[in-house]
């Protein structure tokens, strides 16, 4: 096991000659207005703890949800929430179950609370083999991890699909639904989940703030399902995981669904232009719901990635099975391109 990304510091592979990283799937975007100046203001009192229950921004969470606070579960970003759960589920001899390509930091995650991963290839269209992942559950399986829009493909799962998969889980099972990416995909519109967790008592959905709130530097996500479930994540949380800067920026976030809404739809126009321009190049990318693409290009993976950090572009090679570039700027966009022998189209953000 080694550490997460240990052979890079997150922004700089390739060295000094990377001047846009397309890479982590980072919003393209500055913080909000609001979210700076509350930063600001803050900082004053950076001698104090933050309040260790983050209670405001958990109620918060649950109102934007139409949950109630014992079902939400706040923690340092997506990834730490997931390390909660899985240390609190699982242990050694215990399984969980993924698709892969994934996420890079779920085996990880999963070795550090002693179980074991159990992957399952993605289909040839980079969706989840949802037959195949209920085939792999087993008495040892504590959870199966489901990832929409999955990081790296970008791909959703079928709501119909996901429903009768939860149904057909053992009780031993939790289900959790990791949609870092979801706000790209619906706009931000929470509505669809708190029936999928009243419906579905093995259910957890995973969010973060990292992605299209674009608050990855700050570090706070949250988990939402079962209160007896989450009443168990809270105890393997780290204390004062969030702080008080992160609380704050994202209860602001939450409250500015305009603007959200507003570049959530920029995003996704370069995001598809992008995919375009790709296309026209004769190259397969897969249409995504996320801000990012893939690029099934099996064993051309890294030599594109080189060609792209070449001229100055870090990209995401996962090798043998494709490549996955973020939604950058226009000026990102048109470096990538040129260095792929694109002509100039550009995009508005
Ligand atoms: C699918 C997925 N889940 C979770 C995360 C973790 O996000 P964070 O810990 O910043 O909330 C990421 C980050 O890239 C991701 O791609």
């Amino acid at each position: 096991m080694s550490a997460y990304r240990d052979k890079e510091s997150s922004n700089a592979e390739g060295g000094s000659d990377i001047t846009f990283d397309l890479s982590s799937n980072e919003l393209v975007l500055s913080p909000l207005p609001t979210v700076l100046a509350a930063i600001e203001e803050g900082l004053p009192r950076l001698a104090r703890y933050p309040d260790p229950t983050a209670r405001d921004l958990t109620r918060a969470i649950a109102g934007h949800l139409c949950v109630s606070a014992d079902e939400v579960a706040v923690g340092p970003g997506s990834a730490g929430v997931l390390q909660q759960i899985l240390l609190a589920l699982c242990g050694r001899g215990d399984e969980v179950v993924y698709a892969w390509p994934g996420f890079d930091a779920y085996p990880l995650l999963v070795a550090i609370s002693g179980a074991t991963s159990v992957h399952v290839p993605l289909t040839v269209s980079g969706g989840h083999d949802l037959d195949e992942i209920r085939t792999r559950v087993n008495a040892r399986t504590r959870v199966v991890i489901l990832c929409s829009p999955h990081n790296p493909t970008g791909v959703v799962i079928d709501h119909g699909e996901l429903c009768g998969f939860l149904r057909s889980l053992p009780d031993h099972v939790v289900a959790v639904i990791d949609e870092a990416y979801v706000e790209f995909h619906r706009n931000s519109d929470p509505a669809g989940m708190p029936k999928v967790l009243r419906e579905h008592s093995n259910a957890v959905v995973l969010r973060t703030f990292s992605k299209a709130h674009g608050l990855a530097g700050l570090r706070v996500g949250y988990a939402a399902g079962p209160r007896e479930v989450v009443a168990t994540v809270r105890k393997t949380a780290i204390p004062f995981g969030v702080t008080r800067f992160a609380e704050q920026a994202a209860m602001l976030s939450l409250r500015s669904e305009d603007e959200l809404r507003e570049r959530m739809a920029a995003v996704t126009a370069a995001r598809d232009e992008l995919t375009a321009d790709l296309v026209d190049m004769g190259l397969p990318v897969l249409p995504s719901r996320a801000n990012f693409v893939w690029l099934p290009l099996a064993s051309a993976a890294e030599s594109f990635a080189r060609a792209a950090a070449t001229a100055g572009v870090k990209v995401r090679a996962c090798p043998g099975h494709g490549v996955r570039i973020s939604v950058g700027d226009a000026e990102a966009h048109r470096t990538l391109l040129a260095a792929l022998g694109q002509k100039d189209r550009g995009n508005r953000l």
